[in-house]
């Protein structure tokens, strides 16, 4: 009866962690850090005529299409020298956003 309890406790307690580190895993998402390990090797150098990140004029007019185009154009890719997902093939979309606001963050 004892052993019972304790088992269930056990099960009860892997449970709760499975979903507490399942959350955690969503919320250690880092954009900046994503950013410096993908997109940084051309935003961040001005390879292949990308907009550098830190060019506010570049990116005030580039905004002018809007967020939600800047961020599909980072899903899709752009004129074949933006690469769909910005090689982040790991990336959810909500996560390319965070990187494209956190782009457009350090670029003002
Ligand atoms: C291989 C180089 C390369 C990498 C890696 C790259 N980009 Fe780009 N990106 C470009 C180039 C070049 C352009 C300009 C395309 C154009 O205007 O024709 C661009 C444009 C963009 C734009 C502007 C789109 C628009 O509509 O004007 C965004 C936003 C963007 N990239 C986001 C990202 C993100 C986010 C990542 C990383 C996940 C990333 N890029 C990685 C080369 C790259």
């Amino acid at each position: 009866m004892k052993l019972s309890i304790t088992l269930k406790n056990l099960m009860f307690c892997s449970l709760l962690f499975c979903i507490s580190s399942a959350f955690s895993e969503e919320d250690k998402f880092d954009a900046a850090q994503t950013y410096k390990t993908t997109c940084f090797a051309c935003h961040g150098t001005g390879a292949a005529h990308s907009p550098e990140v830190g060019d506010v004029i570049e990116w005030e007019i580039r905004l002018e299409k809007g967020l939600d185009t800047l961020v599909k154009n980072s899903i899709n890719g752009l004129n074949g020298i933006m690469p769909p997902r910005g090689l982040c093939v790991d990336c959810s979309d909500a996560q390319l956003k965070a990187i494209v606001e956190y782009m457009l963050e350090s670029s003002q």
